[in-house]
């Protein structure tokens, strides 16, 4: 029986808690942790849990015996905590963003490997039948080389978005929406189609007037072999049609699931390839379904990892790759060069005090509350596309 404790008990911290529930035969919820413990009290009452409550990791560590932490306070903690919870000899889930620096991540990976234990970063969207299903198809290279690749990460948020007092800052949030909601798409992005060599990027803040972050970015990401790759993040898109579309030399795949190919006639105009279409969709309505989507579908695999029943998929390698590509974009965007990657500890934006020093505010953050009335999120997008 795997023993597990939480850091944070705020909006997220409901999925997990859902999550490990639905596999009680292998884990058990033992601890809560929150700066607020009254919250902890709160989950551990609401899903009668057999669990204690604490005010602080450490108090955790001092008190409890457990073998997994998970960590679903704030972005600026997920370091310091994660470092703490490795070296006392756990292994860990952090919530994304796996940091706010590509230098936390290092001590991150550096103290799972020093204390020989898993670190795990959260990107559930890989555990998507369709995205599953989409990365099946383009590893098995049915749709040619590669030649571009368009992540479209398009979220809405209201102003008041900001007044939650850790988000809006470069501080405590580390970055808007690139880090903090494209972050998703961007781990699918490198999953999938691999780290570029280099990118350009324009970031900048076009309507959230309480925040010092970004609420747009745009990067075209240039590979080795010579395809194209295109992210941008929003917060200003109403609807939020996110897509993900790869366009191969024989056809294009994408999700929301869609396949097309064309082929050429004899003055380059193109015809419908339907032959190669109907291959790739009976390939795709061939593949199996995932037992377990999203959260649970990343639980269960780290629990399995814990079990020694089955290789971690979203280790912590990955979750710096999605870091080292959103700094990329905000080293680029904020001095307008091209910038190559992989970085280096000397770039300007590889500390977290480096990104503090040298990131510009777009607006002043003014207002600010402890806790919103109403602690439920939406997980994934309000028009949810890509099921
Ligand atoms: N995977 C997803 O789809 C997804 C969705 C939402 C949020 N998140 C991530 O989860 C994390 C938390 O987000 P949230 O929306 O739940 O925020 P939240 O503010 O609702 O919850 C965070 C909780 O952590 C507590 N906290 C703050 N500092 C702490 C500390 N040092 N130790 C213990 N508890 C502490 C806060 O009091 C709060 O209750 C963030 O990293 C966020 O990016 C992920």
């Amino acid at each position: 029986m795997i023993r597990v404790a939480l850091i944070g008990a705020g909006a997220i911290a409901d999925t997990h808690i859902e999550a490990f529930l639905k596999f009680k035969a292998r884990c058990e919820i033992v601890g809560l942790v929150d700066i607020y413990p009254d919250k902890a009290d709160e989950k551990i009452r609401h899903y009668d849990l057999i669990a204690q409550a604490y005010a602080t990791h450490s108090q955790l560590l001092n008190d409890a015996r457990f073998d997994l932490g998970v960590i679903c306070a704030p972005p600026f903690t997920h370091a310091p905590t994660a470092i703490a919870l490795l070296n006392a000899g756990k292994h860990v889930l952090v919530e994304k963003p796996m940091a706010t620096s590509l230098a936390e991540c290092d001590q991150m990976l550096a103290a799972a490997r020093a204390n020989n234990r898993l670190l795990s970063v959260v990107a559930q969207n890989r555990y998507r039948t369709p995205m599953m299903k989409l990365k099946h198809i383009v590893d098995a290279s049915v749709i040619g080389k590669i030649v571009h690749a368009q992540v479209d990460s398009f979220w809405w948020r209201g102003n008041n978005y900001y007044n939650l007092w850790w988000r809006g800052t470069w501080e405590k949030e580390g970055g808007g929406c690139t880090l903090n909601h494209a972050v998703h798409q961007i781990d699918l992005f490198h999953w999938i189609v691999g780290m570029p060599q280099s990118l350009q990027a324009v970031v900048a803040n076009v309507a959230h007037e309480n925040s010092e972050v970004e609420d747009f970015s745009t990067a075209v990401l240039f590979y080795t072999d010579g395809k194209i790759g295109q992210v941008t993040a929003s917060l200003l898109h109403h609807g939020e049609p996110q897509q993900f579309v790869i366009q191969g030399e024989r056809a294009t795949v994408g999700v929301p699931w869609c396949v097309r190919a064309m082929c050429q006639r004899e003055n380059g105009f193109p015809d419908d390839n339907l032959a190669l279409e109907k291959e790739i969709q009976t390939q795709y309505d061939t593949l199996p379904a995932l037992e377990h989507e999203l959260h649970a579908g990343q639980i269960d695999n780290v629990l399995a990892a814990i079990e020694g029943s089955a290789p971690l998929m979203n280790d912590g390698q990955a979750g710096r790759n999605t870091i080292e590509l959103v700094t990329a974009i905000y080293a680029s965007g904020f001095s307008g060069k091209r910038i190559e990657l992989p970085l280096t500890p000397e770039n300007p934006f590889y500390t977290r005090e480096g990104t503090l020093k040298h990131a510009p505010h777009f607006q002043e953050k003014t207002k600010s509350v402890e806790n919103f009335a109403s602690g439920r999120i939406i997980i994934g997008s309000a028009n949810d596309q890509s099921k």
